[in-house]
């Protein structure tokens, strides 16, 4: 950690206090033979270029015969974008404010009553129910019953992620966890939804993927992708962003009076300082310059440290530690720098992520008494690379 004042920071307090940044350090490595790229002028290079590719989760090495079958998140040219351009749609601002708002405000009334009729929570419950509804809104996962939902998509995706021993029995008994729990939510959430779109289709992706003559399993894959992406990200930062809202009173009394653009400037300042994916992986096929006295062979792998490029001058300007919603607007940037990713794979569900998270935090923080009983236990979750935040235990006036 830097503990260093800045010496050319005498307003800003440059201190690097980030939550995760020990945590982060002690566990993020690029990949076995990947190249570590911190520079964030390389890093979007890399990440930009036509001859990259996507070596995350080792994408690089799955052959896909059918590109239907493979997540979006492994393919890459063509393939990659004809999937991605099927579901943008309901990523867009338009469809936010026309219709994700919608859930986004009834789902967090939801939650907040129930928090404000019991007086006490565990934050990253609520968040995780607000992200499952969500995603599950854009996907079209609306009819099975709401709670029994949340509990199959939280096992599934912590099966579908979880990572085996090294011996065939271990990877075995999880290869039959994976089928068990993908079978369950299949049957139990995904089928009723494919149902009722095949007599009746709605503006979500279920009723584009079977208007494309999508599988069944194309569309369960394409439910799962986006669960782990979407649902597991968002579930952390809103605890994060909750965190430094509740421990910073002038900036939670800026959020509070801010309008959209102004609050989703704070959310993004903090995601800057905490991404929750730390490392994005690539394969080059170019040489690459700027990392080595000489210039790399094609064909390498590189690691890109969204951490490290985030607190860097040359992305974030001076004071790189410091909390500081109007730095983007200074640099004339839209403040996402390299948290969402950024090329062809950046993020789609970047703007409904900061959207969901400011509706929620915005009627939060507007609840009374509300108060950080307990700050979260910080942990690594290897498989995602990312930081996760538990028993942030919050309290309230509870209602009559
Ligand atoms: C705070 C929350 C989120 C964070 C920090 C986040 C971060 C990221 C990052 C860094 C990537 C790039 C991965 C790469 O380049 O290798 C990514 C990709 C992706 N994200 Fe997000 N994400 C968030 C929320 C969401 C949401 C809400 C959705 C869906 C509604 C979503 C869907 C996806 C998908 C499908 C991809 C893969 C895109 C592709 O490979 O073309 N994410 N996300």
């Amino acid at each position: 950690m830097n503990n260093a004042t800045h010496p050319q920071c005498p307003v800003q307090d440059n201190t690097d206090k980030r939550k995760s940044a020990a945590i982060a350090i002690e566990n993020t490595r690029p990949d076995a033979g990947a190249h570590w790229v911190k520079k964030p002028g390389l890093a979007r290079k890399i990440l930009r270029s036509t001859a990259s590719r996507q070596a995350g989760a080792s994408a690089d090495l799955v052959k896909f015969d059918n590109p239907e079958h493979a997540p979006v998140f492994f393919l890459d040219g063509p393939d990659h974008f004809n999937k991605r351009r099927k579901t943008q749609r309901f990523l867009s601002p338009k469809a936010i404010s026309d219709q994700h708002h919608v859930i986004m405000n009834k789902v967090t009334d939801a939650l907040l009553r129930q928090f404000k009729k019991q007086g006490k929570a565990k934050l990253e419950d609520l968040s995780f129910s607000l992200a499952i509804e969500v995603v599950g809104e854009i996907l079209g996962l609306t009819n099975s019953d709401q709670a029994g939902r949340a509990r199959r998509i939280q096992k599934v995706l912590a099966a579908s992620i979880a990572r085996s021993g090294s011996s065939p029995f271990s990877r075995t008994m999880l290869n039959l966890a994976r089928a068990y729990r993908t079978g369950i939510f299949f049957l139990a959430d995904v089928r009723p939804a494919i149902k009722a779109r095949k007599t009746n289709p709605r503006e979500d992706a279920i009723s584009v993927y079977l208007a494309e003559g999508y599988s069944y399993i194309a569309i369960v894959i394409e439910c799962l992708t986006y669960g782990t992406a979407g649902m597991l990200t968002t579930r952390e930062f809103i605890v994060m962003a909750a965190w430094y809202l509740f421990e910073d009173e002038s900036l939670r009394e800026r959020f509070l009076s801010e309008d959209v653009n102004g609050q989703l400037a704070v959310l993004m300042e903090i995601l800057r300082l905490e991404p929750v994916a730390a490392m994005i992986h690539r394969r080059m096929y170019e040489e690459v310059e700027g990392l080595e006295d000489t210039p790399l062979p094609s064909g390498e792998k590189y690691g890109i440290d969204i951490r490290a490029a985030n607190v860097d001058e040359d992305l974030a300007g001076e004071c790189p530690y410091a909390v500081d919603p109007d730095r983007a607007k200074r640099q004339q940037d839209l403040g996402r720098y390299l948290s969402f990713g950024d090329g062809p794979h950046t993020c789609p569900g970047w703007q409904v992520a900061l959207h969901e998270t400011r509706i929620f935090l915005d009627q939060l923080f507007r609840v009374p008494g509300i108060t950080l009983e307990r700050e979260p236990d910080i942990s690594w979750n290897a498989q995602l690379g990312s930081y996760e935040l538990r028993n942030a235990d919050i309290s309230c006036e509870p209602s009559a």
